[in-house]
């Protein structure tokens, strides 16, 4: 690395924020760990296998791809694809023992025909789209044609039943959810009257698994709170996995008048020392933080000055005298008393932390501090 620039993950806090998830959940609830996306920029086959070896024993991906890779890497755990099943995925699916989401009877049956070609199971997971209104079966009347077909697909095994809630994380002041989260619940419990009951059901995002115990089902699914975010107010003691940091190359003096970057979007009204810092849009530093957002240097935080360039962004470090060529940067993590979250960015950024996270791109070398 000649750039002194990364994201350093450290996979203790990931072990810790599982453990904390699990420490929360009756022990028959298992907590499935989502690591789709890279595992939000955290290094999906790293934090799989932190987490695997801390006892996990199902992770959820978005696309066949990212469970491929993860067998391929010696991944034993259940893996949930959380996309829909497709015909183009189904072989490889199978092969590798991944579980497909399904709620489409002729999604079924082709699993099955291929399942019945490869002399291999089938694993699926039925999904109810009870007001995400994204994926999954909407009616009574769906409900019953897939408990038809599963029933006739004797290749497809059905291992779970699950749905998405779309507002968990819109609580009240007391934590309660609200009447939109209130009714997908009850939706989900009608419609998945229609199957078998043993079949284990899991509803809970990181949001619902915290304000909402009753809706644990037989497990929850753990994203955003594993890499240290918790999107609802709690006392758990979750820890950021990411520490991202860059460095200063460049520090000068500036006049009145002088402006800053692209757009000169920014002019120095008196005297000031900016400091260039190597991190820009190239690497996923969000533009829409240009005079906005902060980062902490020598222990103090400098504001970011005119637009964040692809590779480059300023800051004023005109009350922070130690700043020079070398110092770091710290875009999130702690540095002296203070702290930097992606979740503060993302209010620079007009987005969430899950998009500051993984919008981190593979130019930012990333370095695992091993558990210990
Ligand atoms: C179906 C599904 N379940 C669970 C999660 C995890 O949610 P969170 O990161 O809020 O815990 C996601 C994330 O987008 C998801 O799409």
């Amino acid at each position: 690395m000649i750039r002194q620039n990364q994201a350093i993950i450290d996979l203790n806090a990931i072990r810790d924020n599982y453990r904390l998830m699990v420490s929360q959940v009756p022990q028959d609830v298992r907590v499935m760990a989502v690591v789709k996306a890279n595992a939000y920029g955290h290094g999906m086959l790293e934090v799989a296998r932190t987490v695997e070896a801390a006892g996990c024993r199902d992770l959820a991906v978005a696309i066949p791809e990212e469970g491929a890779q993860l067998r391929e890497n010696g991944i034993k755990a259940n893996i949930l694809v959380l996309g829909a099943a497709t015909d183009a995925a189904a072989e490889t699916a199978i092969k590798l023992g991944l579980t497909q989401t399904v709620f489409e009877p002729d999604t079924v049956k082709a699993l099955n025909e291929t399942a019945e070609e490869l002399g291999l199971p089938a694993y699926v997971h039925i999904k109810l789209d009870t007001g995400m209104g994204r994926i999954g079966l909407r009616t009574q009347g769906e409900a019953e044609a897939l408990a038809l077909a599963l029933q006739q697909a004797k290749r497809v095994k059905v291992t779970g039943i699950y749905t998405h809630f779309a507002d968990a994380d819109n609580v009240d002041d007391n934590g309660e959810i609200n009447d939109y989260t209130q009714k997908q619940l009850a939706s989900f419990e009608a419609l998945r009257a229609c199957f078998d009951p043993g079949i284990p059901a899991h509803v809970s995002n990181s949001a619902m698994s915290l304000v909402s115990p009753q809706a644990h089902f037989s497990m929850i699914r753990q994203g955003i709170s594993l890499y240290g975010y918790p999107p609802v107010k709690t006392n758990l003691d979750f820890h950021h996995a990411l520490r991202w940091e860059t460095e200063i190359v460049y520090v000068k003096e500036i006049a009145v008048g002088d402006s800053v970057s692209y757009g000169c979007t920014f002019t120095a009204d008196k005297p000031m020392r900016v400091a260039t810092v190597a991190v820009g849009y190239g690497d996923g530093y969000h533009r829409l933080m240009s005079n906005r957002g902060q980062m902490l240097v020598e222990g103090k935080r400098a504001n970011i000055i005119g637009r964040i360039c692809m590779d480059q962004t300023i800051v004023d470090v005109t009350d922070i005298p130690q700043a020079k060529v070398g110092s770091r940067a710290v875009l999130i993590g702690t540095q002296g008393n203070d702290q930097i979250g992606a979740d503060e960015l993302a209010g620079w950024a007009e987005t969430i932390s899950y998009e500051i996270l993984l919008a981190i791109t593979a130019r930012v070398p990333r370095t695992y501090l091993p558990v210990q």
